[in-house]
């Protein structure tokens, strides 16, 4: 069932987060933490389970220290590659987070089926083809009161070349482009900083234009983002900072960093994240053997 975000949600007082742009003391506080300890290859972020349907006290622990600290882990479940929704769904209510987002292109159960389709409904959209995805967030077109907190990937098949990952914890990303000029977050911040123009197929509207922030902080102090780098899909307000904020963002996800991950999710393996950054390189399939991959948006947020 969906339990959507309130719109209040953004409304509170949030002037004491390290996350706002004018609290120099509470961010360089703030960094210290952030950098202390962080996982420096993809390698680190994996945390094998026993059995998926039943999380021991220290895997949840491990979960949930990485995605404290990185905002996101790989769950590894070795041998275990089957055709199984209920795998992933029961990881994330083991976690504490069950509000999918069913959008219409999701399985009637609530989870996405990530494979490619040459006909129909899902044809039209990238995810269902062998091609590459760019830098974005989930559900960035999403209502206000609708986004999208965390996300389970969850790899049944991998595919025989390609479909590999890069992952980007948004809050390093924050702070690389706070480092820059502060201002450029405040920008970010705006209410208009960027709009995602309407849907329209077959003359039918199935979505009108959004604006938003990119950067939101939630009632619980956690930093949000909004993004998507696909220029065809978002309309950047005008003005020079937010147009030079966007540029030198860009510019940070296609640079060399120590923050980027990469790699492909293996068969029983799955990322569970606070909706982190992320891209898809393009994949050659194996038609006997296609990539799948189930994905579970939520509106929640995972407790940490
Ligand atoms: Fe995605």
């Amino acid at each position: 069932m969906k339990t959507p975000t309130p719109a209040s949600d953004f409304a509170h007082d949030f002037s004491n987060s390290p996350f706002h742009y004018e609290n120099e003391t509470a961010y360089q506080q703030w960094k210290i933490n952030k950098l202390v300890d962080y996982p420096k290859s993809i390698s680190q972020l994996i945390v094998p389970l026993h059995d998926p349907k039943k999380l021991t006290a220290a895997e949840i622990q491990q979960l949930k220290t990485l995605l404290l600290k990185t905002n996101m882990a790989i769950y590894d479940i070795r041998g275990e590659a089957r055709e199984d929704k209920s795998i992933p769904e029961e990881i994330g209510l083991q976690l504490g987070i069950q509000a999918l987002d069913k959008n219409e292109c999701a399985d009637d159960d609530g989870f996405t089926s990530i494979q490619v389709v040459d006909n129909g409904l899902h044809a039209i959209y990238i995810p269902y083809s062998e091609k590459g995805i760019n830098w974005h967030t989930d559900g960035y077109y999403n209502r206000l009161s609708e986004q999208i907190y965390s996300m389970i990937l969850h790899c049944v098949r991998s595919a025989r070349e390609g479909g590999e990952n890069q992952l980007w914890d948004h809050e390093t990303i924050y702070m690389m482009l706070r480092d820059e000029n502060p201002d450029y977050i405040k920008a970010m911040m705006a209410a208009d900083a960027m709009t995602i123009p309407k849907n329209v197929l077959n003359g039918q509207l199935i979505r009108p234009d959004r604006s938003g922030p990119v950067f939101m902080i939630t009632e619980a102090g956690r930093l949000h983002m909004r993004y998507t780098a696909r220029a065809r899909n978002v309309i950047w307000k005008a003005d020079e900072l937010t147009q030079k904020a966007q540029q030198t963002l860009r510019e940070i996800l296609n640079s060399d960093s120590v923050f980027k991950f990469q790699g492909s999710l293996k068969a029983g393996q799955g990322l569970i994240c606070n909706n982190v950054l992320h891209t898809r390189s393009a994949f050659k399939d194996d038609k006997q053997n296609p990539r799948l991959l189930y994905r579970g948006r939520y509106f929640d947020k995972i407790i940490l």
